[in-house]
């Protein structure tokens, strides 16, 4: 008697775990190996109303967003690569990864902590961009985990980057976790924590077009970002240490406004277009408190994206690079054809400690770095 109720009950039990299986938001495959020969995996992320997001493990990337437009209709709206080939070759602009261990520029490729000099790899001109060269954050592959609980679901990203990695002190141990719930909202938290004292800055670089990836412009989205300010840049794209007004140039955005309209303008300057850090009006916010930082519309759509952090700086950049090289399904992105909006601290914060109004970097053993980005997407009618 006692043994059948014990059979009876683990065939209950495997019921119910089929039954979850079945129903399971977040499913798991390969993704190749990079050429390196470490296997990669893509975990996709689907909640109640069909919203899926796909994230790799190598540069714990976000690679794929289906939203759905004012009808209902479901388009991909970042851009990525079909295989490991693509995320590896020359037409990779970042898309869609975990960038650091210093997103952004460090000038001259080098920076002094509390009084030692440390050298960077030169990747951007004479200056280090994204994190440097082949260990990169974006081109290590991270351990993925997968969770469901508390009606969201999501993958939990962990990465240790060993001392000396592309020139950084200190063994740094990360975890990126995407956290997708049923308001279409995607969460994306960071944090870590150093065995020495070093700098830091990690964001994502998703490039964005609410029309779908592969759209031939953002020229018509309408861009808010709520900031009066932004760190105006020499010829090399390094900040000046300069907080300069938003107020009659074309990076004001405080109102809705296209981003075609005034782009030409800036097409001549250094920075080639749109491609610039702004102060995040924080007002009266807590540290750590999320506040709105950038809202996109596809007028075409109706699909919208509103940005919101704990960061005080966010780089919009517009695509400048972009030349018209094939992503997924073949379909190419050309020229200022999306957007990124990377949450993050100041560009070039290493070599800004004390300057009047920049943003601390720097994180000591004991310490742990967090930051939050929320891209919670919508419809407008
Ligand atoms: C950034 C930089 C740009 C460019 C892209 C990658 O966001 O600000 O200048 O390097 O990454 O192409």
């Amino acid at each position: 008697m006692r043994r059948f109720a014990l059979q009876s009950l683990l065939f209950i039990a495997s019921l119910g775990m089929i039954a979850s299986a079945a129903f399971a938001k977040v499913t798991e495959t390969d993704f190749g190996k990079t050429k390196d020969g470490v296997p990669a995996k893509v975990f996709e992320v689907t909640n109640k109303n069909g919203m899926k997001v796909r994230l790799l493990s190598r540069g714990a990337t976000l690679i794929g967003v289906d939203v759905p437009d004012r009808d209902g209709k479901l388009a991909d709206v970042v851009f990525g690569f079909d295989d490991m080939a693509g995320y590896e070759s020359k037409a990779n602009g970042y898309f869609g990864c975990t960038t650091g261990r210093y997103a952004n520029r460090i000038a001259k490729a080098k920076f002094t902590l509390d009084g030692k000099e440390y050298k960077l790899f030169a990747n951007d001109g004479p200056n280090h961009l994204h994190g440097g060269d082949g260990e990169s954050l974006d081109k290590v592959v991270w351990d993925g985990t997968p969770f469901e609980k508390d009606g969201v679901s999501g993958v939990e990203f962990a990465y240790t980057s060993p001392d000396g990695q592309e020139g950084y002190p200190g063994k740094q141990e990360m975890k990126v976790t995407f956290t997708l719930n049923d308001k279409n909202e995607l969460t994306i938290d960071y944090s870590a924590k150093s065995d020495k004292p070093t700098v830091i800055n990690l964001t994502n670089h998703a490039y964005f077009n609410l029309g779908g990836a592969g759209s031939p412009t953002i020229n018509d989205h309408l861009l808010t970002l709520n900031a009066d300010r932004y760190t105006p840049v020499d010829e090399t794209l390094i900040t000046t240490g300069k907080l300069a007004p938003v107020d009659g140039t074309p990076l004001d955005f405080r109102t809705p406004t296209a981003i075609g309209k005034r782009v030409d303008q800036l097409t001549k300057t250094s920075t080639l277009g749109y491609d610039h850090n702004f102060v995040i009006n924080r007002g009266d916010a807590k540290q750590g408190e999320l506040v709105e930082a950038a809202r996109l519309v596809d007028p075409q759509s109706g699909r919208t994206l509103t940005v919101m952090t704990d960061q005080p700086g966010i780089q919009f950049y517009g695509g400048n690079f972009l030349k018209g090289d094939k992503g997924k399904g073949g379909k190419s992105y050309p020229y200022r054809s999306a957007c990124a909006l990377e949450t993050q601290v100041f560009p070039d914060s290493p070599n800004k400690q004390g300057v009047e109004g920049w943003t601390d970097c720097v994180l000591r053993p004991g310490e742990e770095y967090t930051h939050t980005c929320v891209y919670a997407f919508g419809v407008e009618k």
